[in-house]
């Protein structure tokens, strides 16, 4: 089978939208694969300062990017062996991939990596440029969003609820941070394709964005 003819599903959207816990909801309710590509570019900034290279040595980075040897076992990230599913969520880890994500040669060389999640009966993956680079034949793409404000809200009672302290200032400061480098990079800028169907969860639950793109599919598959 033509790997085009396997569905995708693609969500892209700001950090801490609620992307990633929409798209694994829909993956499992479709039985479909999920590939979370944030923590591709997470894994070689996690790598990157575990080995002190230098963020702003381009070949370097990618380099580390060719080598990966990742494992997504199911909503665990494991690394040769080790489970690193909350070492590249720290804030420091965040911050670095957002800066490594903006070099052409480190995108390039996670592509091929990532299309190979593109297997039956479908994949459903959420990031930055899966509707517009790595999938533009994808079924159905949307763009998953909220107020900032909202996402560091989200943010702030994830990181309570973990025992974590945070300041909601200074998150919703990473946030805008985030925003603007994700979205002024000349490389596969974080932006709303034409084609990507809108989908603001200021105001929703998350069952509700998850039914809203559920149907958005099923009226895809319809047509
Ligand atoms: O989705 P996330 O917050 O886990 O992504 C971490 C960083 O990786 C984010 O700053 C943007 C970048 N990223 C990207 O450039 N392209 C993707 N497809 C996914 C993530």
């Amino acid at each position: 089978m033509e790997t085009g003819a396997i569905p995708v599903i693609t969500i892209d959207g700001p950090s801490a939208s609620g992307k990633g816990t929409v798209a694994q909801i829909v993956a499992q309710k479709l039985a479909f694969h999920y590939l979370d590509s944030g923590a591709l570019y997470r894994l070689v900034a996690l790598i990157a300062i575990r080995s002190n290279t230098d963020s702003a040595n381009e070949s370097a980075i990618t380099n580390i990017a060719l080598h990966l040897d990742v494992n997504f076992d199911g909503s665990s990230v494991q690394l040769n062996d080790e489970d690193v599913s909350d070492a590249i969520r720290s804030e420091e880890c965040s911050k670095l991939a957002s800066v490594i994500a903006g070099q052409p040669k480190v995108r390039t060389a996670l592509l091929q990596r990532q299309r190979a999640f593109r297997q039956l009966p479908g994949l459903v993956t959420d990031g930055r440029d899966m509707g517009s680079v790595v999938f533009p034949d994808a079924s159905l793409k949307i763009f998953l969003t909220a107020s900032a404000e909202e996402r560091a809200l989200r943010r702030y009672k994830q990181l309570i609820e973990k025992g974590i302290n945070a300041n909601i200032q200074s998150l919703l400061q990473d946030i805008y941070e985030r925003d603007t480098r994700d979205s002024n990079r000349d490389a596969a800028p974080l932006k709303q394709e034409v084609d990507a169907k809108l989908l603001d969860t200021t105001s929703l639950s998350i069952e509700e964005a998850v039914n809203a793109v559920l149907r958005l599919y099923n009226k895809t598959c319809k047509n």
